[in-house]
């Protein structure tokens, strides 16, 4: 018997912008591997990918297309979840986007608040939907994405950094208040890992992403894969006393505190002085 058999997870953003596989897409499959039935929900029809890499592995999953910011669209895809699947159980709160660059002096406003409604709101959107549904089913499991850039700071870009930032003292607050009704809330933030937003949306070139593999303690570059293990530890009810954390999934990134700044934005990768920079 695998270790999820019997449980059914929801994964934002399990398609992927770009050919490869994104945290959302390996998360799904892992999920999926260990006996758990997959929502996959996404925006884009790459999920669609997702849901044959699953079938393709012998798993069981389906797709639910809507964007992670719509209050009704949310709503309307858990409880089509949950009407496809009969229960809810795990929730990997995935979807991010890089937003815009700049500072607080020059950051396109418009900008700033899509970046917070993607990568802060969605949680509390696709969270208020579920909870509800992992009451009934007497447990939970959610896993909000959050990054070292959240962890650390020190990102060029002040709206990804804020998100990835407050995604954490989200996951803290969840945690305490959803606790007593055996409802984990944990966060995984994962350093620079090479995934279709960085490959194709903010076009990190070999020398660039040579020197985001460098910056860690393992001098090794990190995969979608690495940070689909964490997720999978903490929705596997064997992680049961563990709530409220914040895994970094790194390589030790964490520990440079003067790491070289390579800060990636969705105009492009730069290289800048010496800050640090994570995304
Ligand atoms: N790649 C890294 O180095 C890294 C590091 C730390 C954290 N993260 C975080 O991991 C998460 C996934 O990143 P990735 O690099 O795998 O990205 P990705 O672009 O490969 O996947 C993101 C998916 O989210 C979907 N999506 C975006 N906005 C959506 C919306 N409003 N509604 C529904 N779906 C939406 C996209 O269509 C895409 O399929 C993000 O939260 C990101 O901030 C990435």
């Amino acid at each position: 018997m695998a270790a999820l058999d019997g449980l059914v997870a929801v994964v934002t953003g399990a398609g992927s912008v770009g050919p490869g596989v994104g945290n959302g897409r390996a998360a799904a499959i892992r999920l999926a591997e260990e006996g758990a039935r997959v929502a996959l929900l996404d925006m884009e029809s790459s999920v669609e990918d997702t849901l044959d890499m699953i079938q393709q592995r012998g798993g069981e999953a389906a797709v639910f297309r809507c964007d992670v910011t719509d209050a009704e669209m949310v709503e309307q895809v858990v409880a089509a979840t949950v009407a496809h699947f009969g229960r809810l159980d795990i929730l990997f709160n995935n979807v991010g986007i890089a937003g815009p660059p700049g500072t607080v002096v020059d950051v396109d406003l418009e900008a700033w608040r899509r970046c917070l409604d993607v990568n802060l709101t969605s949680m509390v959107l696709t969270s208020r939907a579920c909870i509800p549904r992992m009451r009934k089913a007497g447990a939970g499991s959610i896993i909000n994405m959050s990054s070292l850039a959240g962890l650390r700071g020190g990102h060029a870009a002040v709206a990804y950094a804020t998100t990835k930032g407050a995604v954490i003292s989200l996951t803290q607050a969840m945690a305490s208040q959803h606790g007593r009704e055996s409802i984990r809330v944990n966060a995984v933030a994962p350093g620079l890992v090479y995934t279709p937003m960085v490959s194709t949306k903010s076009g990190v070139d070999e020398a660039t992403r040579a020197l985001r593999a460098s910056l860690n303690v393992l001098g090794t570059e990190g995969t979608a894969w690495d940070v689909a293990e964490a997720v999978l530890y903490l929705a596997d009810p064997r992680s049961r006393w563990v709530t409220g954390v914040v895994l970094p999934v790194d390589a030790g990134a964490a520990m440079h505190s003067e790491a070289i700044e390579v800060s990636v934005t969705e105009a492009g990768a730069t290289r800048g002085g010496r800050a640090a920079g994570a995304r």
